[in-house]
């Protein structure tokens, strides 16, 4: 037989070692026994029970040292992402599934992670050292909210907000809209803008930036973080009203080149953004059209009707009445814009609403309630109108009676003497106990 023959002879006849090689299948019986002899062999067994009854006593532990209200948030927490299994974000989650309270008070119980225990909001209000962001502050921080203020002291103070620095609910940002700003919030009140002619009028094209590129940046800011966003815009967005009183449904007679354009298109493009951001991006927003407020932490001398007025009075000069004083205007004080605001922040609808006081006074009916109030011998002086200024301005609330429940309550006979107390205050530098006496006196409230 020669080498090849051998070779071949091999390969069709395998020796006995290759068919008792591990790599052969083995047969049936062996394959049932063999997971059980592996489990059986060196105790293994024993480990496998062992590893349960750790597993069993620390998952108990750790369910009983936890509060019984967090455990249950725990678990509906996990139960719910489990369930979306998408990757939205957290909190936007969170706010979407929340609930309205008294007071508009959110609750947030049930939707917090294990470990964080502050189920209050995180609100930032830019503008919020002004004179109606200060008031807004105050009663979020009342509420039990913390509070982030963001404002670059155009025309705010940080005097209006002193009272609460120290608060750990509350932090100040100098920082200016038309930059981005990164914040974690759940809602975001965006107020900050001049609002009176002669602060808006004195760099129009800043005034219009900050409408639009502050708007842009808030509202890229709620995209983000999956905040609330609430605009607050203004009865100037009807311009010199061709309907009287205005409704939400009016369009406006607004001149797109004068003067006070910055404003009031730069309030209107602020509105068209939101509205997109809402309808393209899903945003939740609200919008707020203000009609003329005022109230203590005014700006003194900021050409507004009411504080020119009631300084003009104290300090005994003649009262100025632009035009021949027969142009109309309503008056809301601030506290009721506040509650309306809180209400539309919190509520369903996403609006335009008109917030302000229904009651229309003329100029010179004004006037007569500042003598009454401050001085019965305040002269009257008459001055050339201002151009665009509006010939009539009264809102119509019947839009956030309806869905809001909101109508102002402040009289312009109860409200004044507040504000009197807190302009003699700092154009004087009276005590503060003159104001808190004068608050005193807003006891009962009617509607003007
Ligand atoms: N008070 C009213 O009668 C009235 C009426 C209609 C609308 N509004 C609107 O309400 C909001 C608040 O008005 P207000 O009366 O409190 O005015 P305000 O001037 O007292 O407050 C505006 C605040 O915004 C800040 N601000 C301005 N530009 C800013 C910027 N670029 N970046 C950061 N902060 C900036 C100012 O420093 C100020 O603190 C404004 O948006 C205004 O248009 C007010």
């Amino acid at each position: 037989m020669n080498n090849s023959e051998l070779l071949r002879r091999n390969q069709s006849n395998p020796s006995p070692a290759v068919i008792d090689s591990p790599r052969t299948p083995p047969c049936s019986s062996c394959k049932t026994r063999s997971p059980i002899r592996y489990m059986l062999r060196e105790q293994r067994l024993l480990f496998v029970f062992v590893g349960i009854a750790i597993a069993t006593l620390f998952f108990n532990v750790v369910r009983f040292t936890f509060p019984p209200e967090l455990r249950d948030d725990h678990h509906r927490a996990l139960n719910s992402f489990v369930r979306l299994g998408s990757t939205i974000p957290m909190r936007r989650v969170l706010y979407e599934t929340r609930r309205e309270g008294s007071l508009g008070r959110v609750n947030l119980a049930g939707r917090v992670p294990p470990g964080l225990k502050n189920k209050n909001l995180r609100i930032v209000v830019t503008g919020g050292a002004g004179f109606v962001g200060s008031h807004l502050v105050d009663r979020l921080i009342e509420r039990g909210d913390s509070v982030i203020v963001v404002d670059n002291f155009f025309t705010g103070r940080k005097d209006n907000l002193v009272h609460h620095f120290g608060n750990p609910r509350f932090e100040l940002i100098r920082h200016d809209v038309v930059q981005p700003i990164l914040l974690e919030v759940d809602q975001i009140y965006h107020l900050a803008c001049p609002a009176s002619p002669v602060h808006y009028k004195f760099n129009p094209v800043k005034t219009i930036k900050t409408n639009v590129v502050g708007t842009l940046n808030m509202l890229g800011l709620a995209k983000r973080v999956g905040a609330r966003f609430l605009l607050t815009s203004t009865s100037e967005v009807y311009g010199d009203p061709l309907q009287h009183p205005q409704a939400e449904t009016y369009w406006g007679n607004v001149n797109p080149i004068g003067v006070r354009s910055c404003y009031d298109e730069g309030k209107r493009t602020a509105e068209t953004l939101t509205m997109d951001y809402h309808r393209g991006l899903g945003i939740e927003v609200r919008i707020a059209r203000i009609f003329n407020t005022y109230g203590p932490r005014m700006c003194i001398d900021d050409g507004r009707v009411v504080s020119n007025f009631v300084a003009q009075a104290l300090r005994k000069e003649p009262l100025t009445v632009y035009g021949d004083g027969k142009q109309t205007r309503s008056f809301q004080y601030v506290s009721d814009l506040v509650e309306g605001l809180m209400k539309l922040m919190e509520g369903e609808h996403v609006g335009p609403f008109n917030l302000g006081n229904p009651g229309e006074f003329t100029m010179l009916e004004l006037a007569q309630v500042v003598q009454e109030t401050i001085d019965p011998n305040a002269r009257i002086e008459f001055r050339p109108n201002t151009e665009d200024d509006p010939h009539k301005r009264k809102p119509d609330i019947s839009k956030a009676k309806d869905l809001l429940g909101w109508e102002p309550t402040v009289s312009l006979r109860k409200g004044l003497p507040l504000m009197v107390s807190d302009f003699r205050q700092r154009i004087f530098g009276d005590s503060k106990d003159d104001i808190s006496a004068a608050a005193a006196l807003v006891t009962t409230t009617t509607t003007v």
